[in-house]
């Protein structure tokens, strides 16, 4: 038995256990959520806002996230790692966008990909799966391309525009995408689509329905002062756990309670001696 997580692992979730999917973006806050026994570890292009301070998602491109994957690739031992393809690496049509995704499992070594729906991702899907290239497919709100879709807001809540992202999720499912995260869409439309989709459905403000949940560690950690959206539930205050101890280490540095014997090296009495007679000289 192997003792990490497949994608056949991930299918096969759908009639459960919950799939548990987390962002990170950096070395050790991977170690940790591998060993927390996270499913699917995403190198998510929030990145861009989380820890570049870069306004969109769309200000990241390949660059940036192959050198973020990189790091999360030598901490992930047992999940399944997948990364978020950049908009200007999708965007540019078929050829290149098949080209960036290769080169993203390549310089990578991530297990699949991320594409947010936009014009022309099916084929972009149905080309990547083709080269077996495993593909989550998004959803509902999809940061991207959020100005299109009037802003951050929840998507589907009338008939017509929840038709649309079930036709849309259905195309990303016959496309070859193994799972689908849904983004701020209504509870309701996000169990019909778990219920008429055979690939688990994994949401983010999409409600309790879904075959999983995702997200951004740094939300559950309480270390992002940006928007933080209803959907998000906080588990730890780590923004004042952390300001705590750099007040701590600065005050001690300036009353000289720091460093201590206990952190500081000696030297052999003899060769100290020496070393002061020498300096004397
Ligand atoms: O970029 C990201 O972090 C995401 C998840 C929140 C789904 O796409």
């Amino acid at each position: 038995m192997p003792n990490f997580i497949t994608v056949q692992d991930i299918i096969n979730r759908k009639n459960g256990p919950k799939i548990v999917m987390l962002t990170a973006y950096d070395y050790p806050s991977a170690v940790l959520a591998d060993q927390a026994g996270i499913d699917v570890i995403l190198v998510g292009d929030s990145l861009a806002n989380v820890v570049l301070g870069l306004k969109s998602t769309t200000d990241v491109g390949m660059p940036g996230m192959i050198h973020h994957a990189k790091a999360v690739r030598r901490a992930v031992k047992t999940a399944l790692m997948a990364v978020d393809m950049p908009f200007d690496s999708v965007s540019a049509g078929i050829d290149e966008a098949l080209v960036h995704c290769q080169t993203m499992v390549k310089e990578t070594g991530c297990d699949a990909v991320k594409i947010e729906w936009c014009d022309g991702c099916l084929d972009i899907i149905r080309a990547v799966t083709a080269q077996n290239i495993p593909v989550i497919g998004h959803v509902g709100l999809t940061p991207q391309t959020a100005e299109q879709l009037g802003g951050f807001k929840v998507q589907g809540k009338d008939a017509l525009s929840a038709k649309r992202i079930i036709q849309q999720a259905v195309a990303m499912e016959l496309a070859g995408c193994f799972c689908l995260v849904l983004e701020c869409i209504p509870s309701p439309l996000a169990k019909i689509l778990t219920s008429k989709l055979r690939i688990p459905t994994i949401g983010i403000g999409a409600g309790h329905d879904c075959d999983g949940q995702v997200l951004v560690m740094h939300d559950i950690l309480g270390m992002f002062s940006g928007f933080r959206p209803k959907f998000v539930k906080q588990y730890a205050n780590c923004s004042a756990v952390i300001s705590q101890a750099m007040t701590q280490f600065k005050n001690e540095v300036q009353s000289g309670h720091f460093p201590d014997e206990s952190n500081e090296y000696q030297m052999n009495d003899n060769e100290l001696k020496i070393l002061l007679k020498d300096a004397e000289n």
